[in-house]
C-alpha cells in the first residue's frame, strides 16, 4: 500500500512530473545524445580538411566548438537539474512505483549514475581542452577520441533509462521470473531504443542547423558546406526514425493503442485524433523539406525560419513522451501496479475489507455519518489524486459535471454506479480499490466539493494522522 506524500491541487502531480520530465528529455536527446556525435563528426571533418586546407579545417573546427559550448552550458545546468528533478518529482508523486522500480533496477540505476558522472567528466574534458587540442595533430586525434567517448556514454545513459521506461509499459516475462535480466529485456526495450536513437540524432541536427545558420557569417566561405552537411545529417536519420517508429508501434500492446485518441487529444478533444495525426505528418514534412533544401541549396535556407523545425521536433518529442506515459494507464508498471500505487494483487483484499483500515495514511478505520466527508477525502487522495485534483487541472468535480452535462448538484448514487465500473468504460482508470462504505464516502466528498469548493491540501501541507496498523498473526499456523 502506498503512502501519499504530496498533492498539488491546482496543477496536479501529473503535470508537475510531465513539465520537468519533458524539459529534461528534450535537452537530453537534442543536446546530449544527438549533439555529442554530431559535434564530434564536425570536428573530425575539420581535422580531415585541415590536412589539405588548414583555413577550411579551422572553420569546421570552430563551428563544432561553438555548438559544444552551447550544449555544455545547457546540459550541465538545466539538463542535469531536470534529470535529478524527474526522480524527485516522480518519487513525490508515486513513491510506491519508484520503490518497486528501484528494487528491480537497482544495479541498472547504479550503473547509470556512474556512467552519468563519467559523461559529465568527458564533456568537461572535451570542452575545456578544445583550444589546446589544435596545437598538434596528435592532440587533435586524442581530442576527437574524447568526443567519441562522450557520444558513447551519453547514449548509454539513455539506453539504460529506456529499459526502465519500456518495463513500465510492458514488463513482459518479468511478471513470472522476477529478475533484473527479465526486467531489462522487456518487449518494448529494444524497439523504443531503436526509435529514440535516430530521433535524438535528428533533433540535434535541427538545433545544430539553426545555431550554425546564425553563427556562420554570410561571408564565411564554408558556410554553405557546413549547413549542407548538417542538413544531410537530418535527412539521413529520418528514414531510420520512421523505421524505428513502426517497429515500436508494432510492439505496443493493442490495449494501449486503444488509449491513444484520449492520450493525444484528452477526452474532450479525442475526436480530433485524425486532425492531430495530420499535424504530426505536417511536422515531419517540415523537417523533411528543410533537410532537402539544406542539402540541395544551403544558401537558400531561410535563417529565421529554422526555428520552425526545432520547435516542431521539440513538440514531436514532447507529445511522444506524453502519449507514452498516458497509454500505459491504468498501470504505472504494466499488469503489476496501478497508477494509484496499489498492487494489482492487493486489490481483492482492499475491495473486500476496505482500503482505509490498511493505510497508515488516514486515522479513520470506521466510517460514520460524522467522518464521512473526511473519509471520502482520504479515499480520494488514495484512489484518485494521482490523476485528478478537486478543482484544478483534471478536476474530478468538473469531470463529473461534464459527464452528466449539467452544473446541477451531483447525484451521489449515479456517481457511485459510475465509479464502480469506471475501469470498464474508461480503460485508462484503475478499478475503484475500496469497499461500498468507502465508495459512499467518496461520492459524498465529491458532492460536498461541488457545493463548497475547498482546495485539497496535500500531506506536505496538512500533515497526516498516522495510525498504527496491527496485523494479527495466527500463531497456530506456524
Ligand atoms: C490513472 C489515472 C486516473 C485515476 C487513478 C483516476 N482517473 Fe479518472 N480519469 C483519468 C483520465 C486520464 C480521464 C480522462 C481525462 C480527459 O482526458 O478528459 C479521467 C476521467 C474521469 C471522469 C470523466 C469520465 C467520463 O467518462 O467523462 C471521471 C468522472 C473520473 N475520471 C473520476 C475518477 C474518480 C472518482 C477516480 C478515483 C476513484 C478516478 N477518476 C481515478 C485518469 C484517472
Amino acid at each position: 500500500m502506498d503512502f501519499p506524500l504530496f498533492h498539488l491541487d491546482f496543477m496536479g502531480n501529473r503535470m508537475l512530473v510531465a513539465v520537468i520530465a519533458i524539459t529534461h528529455v528534450i535537452i537530453n536527446h537534442a543536446l546530449a545524445v544527438g549533439f555529442a556525435p554530431l559535434v564530434t563528426l564536425l570536428e573530425f571533418r575539420g581535422y580531415l580538411k585541415h590536412k589539405t586546407n588548414p583555413e577550411e579545417g579551422k572553420a569546421w573546427d570552430e563551428m563544432a566548438r561553438k555548438l559544444l559550448f552551447i550544449a555544455f552550458i545547457v546540459t550541465t545546468t538545466a539538463g542535469a537539474l531536470t534529470g535529478v528533478g524527474i526522480w524527485f518529482a516522480a518519487s513525490l508523486a508515486n513513491p510506491a512505483s519508484l520503490g518497486s522500480l528501484i528494487r528491480v533496477f537497482y544495479f541498472a540505476w547504479f550503473t547509470e549514475w556512474i556512467i552519468f558522472v563519467l559523461e559529465v567528466v568527458f564533456i568537461m574534458i572535451y570542452f575545456l581542452t578544445w583550444k589546446k587540442s589544435g596545437e598538434s595533430s596528435l592532440n587533435k586525434k586524442k581530442h576527437i577520441l574524447f568526443g567519441l567517448w562522450l557520444s558513447i556514454f551519453s547514449w548509454l545513459t539513455m539506453a539504460i533509462i529506456v529499459a526502465i521506461l519500456g518495463f513500465m509499459m510492458d514488463p513482459g516475462s518479468w511478471v513470472e521470473k522476477k529478475s533484473l535480466f527479465t526486467g531489462v529485456l522487456n518487449p518494448l526495450y529494444i524497439p523504443q531504443l531503436l526509435f529514440r536513437t535516430p530521433v535524438a540524432m535528428m533533433m540535434a541536427g535541427t538545433v545544430g542547423l539553426m545555431i550554425s545558420a546564425y553563427v556562420l557569417k554570410k561571408n564565411n566561405k564554408w558556410r554553405n558546406e557546413i549547413l549542407r552537411y548538417i542538413s544531410f545529417w537530418i535527412l539521413l536519420w529520418m528514414p531510420v526514425a520512421a523505421a524505428g517508429a513502426f517497429l515500436y508501434y508494432w510492439h505496443i500492446p493493442r490495449a494501449m493503442i486503444g488509449n491513444l485518441p484520449v492520450a493525444l487529444g484528452t477526452q474532450q478533444f479525442q475526436d480530433w485524433y485524425g486532425s492531430l495525426v495530420i499535424v504530426a505528418i505536417v511536422v515531419v514534412a517540415i523537417g523533411f523539406t528543410i533537410g532537402i533544401l539544406g542539402t540541395i541549396a544551403p544558401r537558400r535556407l531561410p535563417k529565421h525560419l529554422l526555428i520552425i523545425p526545432v520547435i516542431a521536433s521539440f513538440l514531436f518529442l514532447g507529445t511522444f513522451e506524453r502519449l507514452r506515459e498516458f497509454i500505459r494507464k491504468p498501470y504505472v508498471i504494466g499488469e503489476y501496479m496501478y497508477a494509484n500505487g496499489i498492487l494489482v494483487e492487493e486489490y481483492p483484499l482492499y475491495q473486500q475489507t476496505g482500503i482505509l483500515m490498511h493505510t497508515p495514511y488516514s486515522a479513520i478505520t470506521e466510517i460514520t455519518e460524522e467522518n464521512k466527508v473526511a473519509a471520502g477525502e482520504a479515499v480520494f487522495t488514495i484512489a484518485c489524486s494521482r490523476c485528478h485534483t478537486t478543482h484544478g487541472i483534471s478536476s474530478v468535480v468538473r469531470k463529473f459535471e461534464r459527464m452528466y452535462a449539467s452544473k446541477e448538484p451531483l447525484n451521489a448514487e449515479a456517481m457511485k454506479t459510475y465509479i464502480k465500473s469506471m475501469h470498464n468504460v474508461r480503460h485508462y482508470m484503475p478499478p475503484f480499490p475500496g469497499n461500498d462504505a468507502e465508495l459512499d464516502a467518496l461520492a459524498e466528498f465529491v458532492a460536498h466539493q461541488q457545493k463548497r469548493p475547498r482546495k485539497l491540501d496535500g500531506p506536505q501541507v496538512k500533515g497526516v494522522d498516522v495510525k498504527e496498523i496491527v496485523y494479527e498473526i495466527n500463531k497456530t499456523d506456524k
